[in-house]
């Protein structure tokens, strides 16, 4: 089944496209304004999406009559932006006489690594933006097992890159800064249970920045929030017995976080796992795989009940795929 899959959950308008094999084409577009303001990224949703459709499609070598199902990220997200998303979805699907399937975009992020590497059941550490998780299935859902209780690690280090004059994508060059850190100053390692969170520590690098060098401060920071959250990963891995961990997430890219969960696995005797990462940030193939995979599974959707869900929590949808 040829799916077409949206992501419109925050800086990202993205669209993929996949069949039971493969993802034939992937093709994103971001915002890329200060911080983000939902309206603002909305309207640059609005504006590229016909583009990032006719390129996907392209990509792919394929016309709008070739695609058998339209599936778009429900949610978790930003309002104005899901509901751009949502709205492609429906009018693509209503012209062609679509199939049309809402995604819940965390478990996206998941099944599209079971679909491209053959991970059968992981821990999955999900680090991005708006989002910072640690996933796994058991008693037929996606069960949270540690989360952030305020913002996400890529929201910190994008506030924190801002306060020491660097400009937004911020990843590579925090990354840098990062691995040439020679000091650690002290940082609050602030974990509770298995959840975190990340404005206390932010707030108190961000103090650092006078008097101490940004290489410094950064590594810092950056150290001890990855850190905790490869502690609590390690726990769940402990306590499920599973012996996969799966990177999802923009924050995937960051050597350091890979080091360190590589370490962890090693130790326990645990397989990493990290998509590439145009399939691991934000982007429109990791919907198209779990709508086609729903869809398969017997799932349908009606499109009264295409409203988009800002709210969606993993744990609340019934896997019907495993
Ligand atoms: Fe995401």
């Amino acid at each position: 089944m040829i799916t077409l899959g949206i992501e419109s959950t925050a800086h990202t308008f993205g669209i993929g496209i996949c069949d039971k094999r493969s993802i034939l084409s992937n093709v994103t577009d971001s915002y890329s304004g200060e911080g983000i303001h939902p309206r603002l990224a909305a309207d640059h949703h609005a504006r590229v999406s016909s583009n990032v459709v006719k390129k996907a499609l392209e990509d792919a070598g394929l016309s709008i009559d070739d695609i058998e199902l339209i599936s778009f990220s429900q949610g978790p997200g930003l309002g104005p932006c899901l509901r751009i998303g949502a709205t492609t979805a429906r009018a693509l699907a209503l012209s062609r006489d679509l199939p049309i399937m809402g995604v819940n975009h965390c478990i996206a992020h998941i099944e599209v690594g079971r679909f491209l590497l053959g991970v059968r059941d992981p821990v999955t550490l999900y680090v991005s933006g708006g989002n910072t998780q640690i996933l796994a299935f058991a008693g037929g859902r996606y069960r949270v097992f540690g989360e952030t209780l305020d913002i996400g690690i890529g929201n910190m280090q994008d506030t924190f890159a801002r306060a020491i004059g660097l400009e937004f994508p911020c990843g590579r060059q925090i990354d840098q800064l990062m691995s040439r850190g020679t000091k650690y100053l002290d940082i609050p390692y602030t974990i509770k249970g298995m959840d975190f969170s990340f404005t206390g520590m932010l707030t108190e690098a961000i103090k650092h920045i006078h008097g101490n060098s940004k290489e410094d401060v950064t590594f810092s920071l950056m150290e001890t929030a990855f850190s905790i959250v490869v502690e609590a990963t390690e726990r769940a891995m402990a306590h499920t017995q599973k012996d996969e961990l799966l990177l999802a997430g923009g924050n995937a890219a960051s050597p350091r976080l890979r080091e360190m969960c590589r370490l962890m696995c090693d130790e326990r005797g645990a397989s990493m796992h990290v998509p590439p990462f145009d399939v691991c940030r934000d982007n429109g193939a990791m919907i198209a795989v779990l709508g086609m995979t729903e869809y398969d599974s017997g799932k349908r959707m009606e499109m009264g009940e295409t409203k988009v869900r800002q709210k969606w929590r993993t744990d609340e949808e019934d896997v019907k795929w495993r």
